[in-house]
């Protein structure tokens, strides 16, 4: 191994890869940093429009990029999805699996009690979370089990390893992430073909739109209570920055990690290493 072959796993010329929830705060930066290494990126979103806030980032004259509408629960628009991603770049090599997160009527707080949880908000939480996984990795999965190999990475939490307070669909959703994870890497390799991996990247807490005004006031721009105790349980004190997440995303995306699968990283600052003394 010398630099020239290290840089070489970091191109990804002639790679497909899909991102859903593409147009979101993190699969967005994750969008702009492969269309950087050469990638087609495909960014798949309910809301395509959101990714507008990105397009002026992406360097079409390095890679190329395509904004597609599909619904991570709808199998049927995601089977077209895909036909026209095929039919743009050809195949379909790498699969993210970024859309998701918390609904705020399926969280307790001091005017909802567990009791009292909608059933419908928690069944959208571990929809949007667990299904919203499972279907995107049947229907782009399928493609990579015909070329025999391929690469799905999926996006867990920090509520996986344990549960925060608050949020139960949440935490439980995000569990079952981390749980198919290890399970689709052993089918894949065992029923398919060895270089099928998939694994996933298990973010800390990042300031997206989602949690902003839970993490900080909104006025303010203070932290709050619940901000404040997850930076003093982050050994290195900060929220995390979206890029963040890229050196672990392209490794486990490289011929760097070719030996990997199963796994769930942690990109935390040492949050779920700290017992909290
Ligand atoms: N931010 C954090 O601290 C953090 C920590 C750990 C894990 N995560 C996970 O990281 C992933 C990305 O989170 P983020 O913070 O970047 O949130 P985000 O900005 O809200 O991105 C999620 C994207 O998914 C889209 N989406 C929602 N439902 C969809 C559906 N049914 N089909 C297709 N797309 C859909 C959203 O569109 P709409 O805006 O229209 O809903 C949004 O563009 C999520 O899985 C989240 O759970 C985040």
């Amino acid at each position: 191994m010398n630099l020239e072959e290290l840089t070489k796993y970091y191109d990804f010329s002639g790679k497909t890869i899909v991102i859903t929830g593409g147009a979101g705060i993190l699969g967005g930066e994750m969008a702009c940093a492969l269309v950087g290494c050469r990638a087609s990126v495909a960014v798949l979103d309910r809301d395509p429009k959101l990714f507008d806030r990105f397009v002026n980032r992406i360097d079409t004259s390095v890679g190329k990029c395509i904004v597609v509408y599909g619904d991570v629960l709808n199998r049927d628009v995601l089977e077209e999805t895909a036909k026209k991603i095929i039919e743009d770049f050809g195949r379909i090599d790498i699969l993210i699996n970024a859309a998701g997160g918390n609904n705020p009527r399926a969280s307790t707080s001091a005017d909802r009690s567990f009791f009292d949880l909608p059933t419908d908000a928690v069944r959208f939480v571990f929809d949007l979370n667990l299904l919203g996984t499972i279907i995107p990795s049947q229907v782009f999965g399928r493609y990579m089990a015909k070329q025999g190999e391929g690469i799905i990475i999926n996006v867990s939490s920090m509520n996986s390893f344990r549960p925060l307070t608050r949020i139960p669909a949440y935490s439980a959703a995000k569990a079952g992430v981390s749980n198919f994870t290890q399970w689709l890497a052993v089918h894949m390799a065992q029923e398919y073909s060895p270089k099928i991996r998939v694994n996933a990247i298990a973010p800390g807490f990042f300031l997206t739109d989602q949690n902003r005004f839970l993490l900080t006031e909104e006025k303010s721009g203070e932290l709050t209570d619940r901000g404040r105790q997850i930076v003093s349980h982050t050994p290195m004190g900060r929220f995390g920055n979206p890029e963040d997440l890229l050196g672990t995303l392209l490794w486990l995306m490289s011929p760097a990690s070719a030996f990997v699968t199963g796994v769930v990283v942690p990109v935390d600052g040492g949050f779920s290493a700290f017992a909290g003394v």
